[in-house]
């Protein structure tokens, strides 16, 4: 399979991370530029897109990308692209910024984290954005209600990081540029991406181990972030991933790296726009299960398999993996494409059912690791 890291999406990785001068330069000046209070999820787009996770972006979407995402799922100049990456503000900013102004971006505390160039200021239709990104205007869909209470404008240009954001598990880092440099240290050809936004269950790690049978290496990339009640915290993804590998995972043969950013629950949308992601990291397999960043059964399982059609285009090779369960006759493991058995034999993994396992103190054994269980239940408050 393959024989080299892809190129970054687009051609090249971006990295608009300011040089000591300019920055020097900025806060001298800082007084006189106009600022924005960012929320933790757009410091994450910021530092995604100045790291060159969120590659050949270079900023915030203008108008031409956004609508083109938005109906087509590529950027204006044809690139594959599936989600907006927008900054959002109130009609009233219009009296104090205009386009070509340079603002400053800042956090709570007043740090000011990147500048922006404003490119363009333009309205967009929410409803319109969510029907086509989500296949839904229904406000009780976590990824709709955050566009439904966006500002009423948006701001397009290109920015430039000032200074890196302070990060919770700033361990767990990682760049686009530390892991291919990771992935070439290895000598990996062929690498897997894995995305998840939940403790590891046994058919997560079985479908991980399949496709690490095929490749050099396997890149297991959290989502820390913005998620919906009920999915579990981030400190807890990440603890037990880390005994996971520890006592189940060849470890000269896993890189386990965070993604900073926000579930959005788009279903195959995100699936592409998850796989972009861990193209600019550096792998060249993508792994995409059923019902990936679904939410309610909303989608139709394998509609994010089936997106993948529509982008030849992409640069990257998805591993499309069937539903995987236990089967009580294979006594295994197993998939919907190598069991011959009947549904009532199969034991689902499912989030549900392993979090009602937790409330009563016991996790059988076929759906999770012990050790995976024993945090889970000696974490007072697991989920969001
Ligand atoms: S997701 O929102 O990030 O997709 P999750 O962390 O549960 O949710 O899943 C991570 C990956 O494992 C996704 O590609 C998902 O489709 C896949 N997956 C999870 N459970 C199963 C399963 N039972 N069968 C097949 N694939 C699965």
């Amino acid at each position: 399979m393959g024989n080299s890291l892809p190129k970054p999406h687009g051609g090249k990785l971006v990295n608009r991370i300011l040089r000591q001068t300019r920055r020097e330069k900025i806060f001298d000046e800082l007084d006189e530029i106009p600022k924005i209070l960012v929320t933790k999820e757009t410091r994450n787009d910021i530092q995604n897109i100045t790291e060159g996770v969120f590659s050949p972006l270079e900023g915030f979407m203008e108008q031409e990308d956004y609508l083109r995402v938005v109906h087509e799922g590529r950027l204006e100049n044809g690139t594959p692209w599936t989600i907006p990456i927008v900054l959002d503000a109130p009609k009233t900013i219009r009296s104090d910024i205009s386009e070509d102004d340079d603002v400053v971006l800042t956090e709570k505390t007043g740090q000011p984290i990147a500048l922006l160039h404003v490119s363009e200021i333009f309205t967009f239709d929410k409803k319109d954005t969510a029907r086509y990104v989500f296949g839904t205007t229904d406000k009780f869909h976590p990824g709709v209600a955050k566009i439904l209470n966006m500002e009423e404008l948006l701001l397009g240009g290109k920015i430039d990081l000032i200074v890196k954001p302070q990060n919770l598990f700033e361990n767990y880092h990682v760049s686009p540029m530390d892991t291919r440099e990771l992935f070439e240290k290895k000598g990996w050809r062929t690498v897997a991406g894995f995305q998840t936004r939940n403790v590891p269950h046994l058919g997560h790690e079985y479908i991980q181990k399949t496709a690490l049978t095929f490749v050099d290496g396997l890149f297991i990339n959290p989502i820390i972030g913005q998620k919906k009640k009920g999915d579990f915290k981030d400190e807890v993804i990440l603890s037990t991933y880390k005994v996971l590998i520890d006592k189940y995972f060849p470890e000269e043969r896993i890189i386990l790296g965070i993604l900073q950013t926000e579930m959005r629950y788009a279903g195959p949308k995100e699936a592409i726009f998850h796989a972009i992601i861990r193209k600019n990291f550096g792998c060249t397999h993508f792994i995409v299960g059923r019902d990936h960043a679904g939410t309610n059964n909303l989608y139709y399982p394998y509609a994010a398999h089936d997106i993948f059609n529509e982008y030849p285009d992409l640069g990257i090779t998805p591993l499309l993996f069937p539903s995987v369960f236990f089967c009580n006759i294979c006594k295994s493991i197993t998939n919907d494409k190598t069991c011959p058995h009947s549904q009532k034999c199969h034991q689902e993994f499912s989030g549900t059912k392993i979090r009602e396992a937790i409330r009563n103190g016991d996790v059988d054994n076929l759906s999770i690791r012990p050790e995976v269980a024993e945090i889970l239940i000696t974490w007072k408050d697991p989920l969001v």
